[in-house]
């Protein structure tokens, strides 16, 4: 592990990337498969009516299929200015009534919110990679903050899915920082900010993070973002047919939950029920 999570550090990254942060589920076919795959898994785990937390929210993307589903949203993020960001793309499309608080946080602690506040919590695109060495607690965290029996959904960056989709730019780094970098990265799903363009995460095998989420709650559900559409060469995806590109959509979201997909997306999700209150005769009742 290099240095310890850095919330200064990522929250002023943040408010640079600004913009295009938003911009970034529209860059390729293979983002917006992922957008496809993300907003599925949320139409199967929330109802319509749930009081929903979405953190690590940035600019507003996830939180306006929230409003669609018709949820009320708490929005919170580490940075400043995604969470304005947030405020004005939510403002934009008309779903501001959606949205009952919008915070900066950290999900390492969320102490401001009572024990069991939320129906469902969400967690998509990678601040759990992004904690690092604090995942344990910050998952801890957003189970707390859950009702028991409640739904706990979260992404994160995939380790053998990135070097797969990106092995041209991989080579060139084993070349540029030396085979022990490769190494590392493969062993331990760990980018440093010096050799990944200021991004310091963690990314997970299926293997860890299943066992990171069954420490927590119950494991219901897992899946990979873009399986077949993140290639080498995304030219051939960006002209695709109406039909086309539905049918594309389709394979993605009837495969990627086969275990042999699982580690093979850019992105892996999973979902925790968290646990039932055990009564005094020990009897656990679903809420
Ligand atoms: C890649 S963006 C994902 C945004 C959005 N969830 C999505 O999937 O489109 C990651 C976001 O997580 C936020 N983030 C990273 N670490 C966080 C933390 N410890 N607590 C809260 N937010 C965090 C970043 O500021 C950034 O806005």
């Amino acid at each position: 592990m290099g240095r310890p999570f850095d919330a200064v550090y990522l929250a002023a990254f943040y408010d640079r990337y600004g913009e295009a942060e938003w911009d970034r589920h529209e860059r390729s076919a293979a983002h917006r498969v992922a957008f496809a795959v993300h907003a599925a898994f949320l139409r199967d785990h929330v109802q319509p009516g749930e009081l929903v937390l979405e953190v690590g929210a940035g600019a507003g993307r996830f939180t306006i299929e929230l409003s669609r589903l018709g949820a009320r949203v708490h929005v919170g993020d580490l940075s400043p200015v995604q969470v304005e960001l947030n405020r004005q793309h939510v403002d934009d499309v008309g779903a501001s009534s959606s949205v009952v608080g919008r915070d900066v946080l950290d999900i390492c602690d969320l102490s401001r919110f009572e024990d069991g506040t939320f129906d469902t919590v969400v967690c998509y695109g990678g601040a759990l990679s992004y904690v690092r060495e604090l995942a344990e607690q910050a998952l801890g965290e957003l189970v707390r903050v859950t009702k028991p029996g409640g739904h706990v959904l979260i992404s994160v960056m995939s380790t053998l899915g990135t070097m797969r989709t990106f092995l041209p730019a991989l080579t060139d780094e084993g070349r540029r920082f030396g085979l022990s970098h490769n190494e590392r990265i493969f062993t331990t799903g760990e980018l440093d900010r010096e050799t990944n363009n200021g991004h310091e995460i963690k990314m997970y095998r299926w293997s860890e993070l299943s066992a990171l989420c069954k420490r927590h709650g119950e494991l219901v559900a897992g899946a990979a973002a873009n399986f077949l559409a993140a290639s080498h060469d995304p030219a051939p995806f960006e002209a695709l047919s109406e039909d086309e590109w539905d049918q594309l959509v389709s394979f993605e979201l009837r495969l990627c939950r086969e275990p042999g997909v699982l580690d093979a997306g850019t992105h892996i999700l999973a979902a925790i029920r968290t646990p039932a209150p055990v009564s005094d005769e020990g009897v656990t009742h679903p809420r």
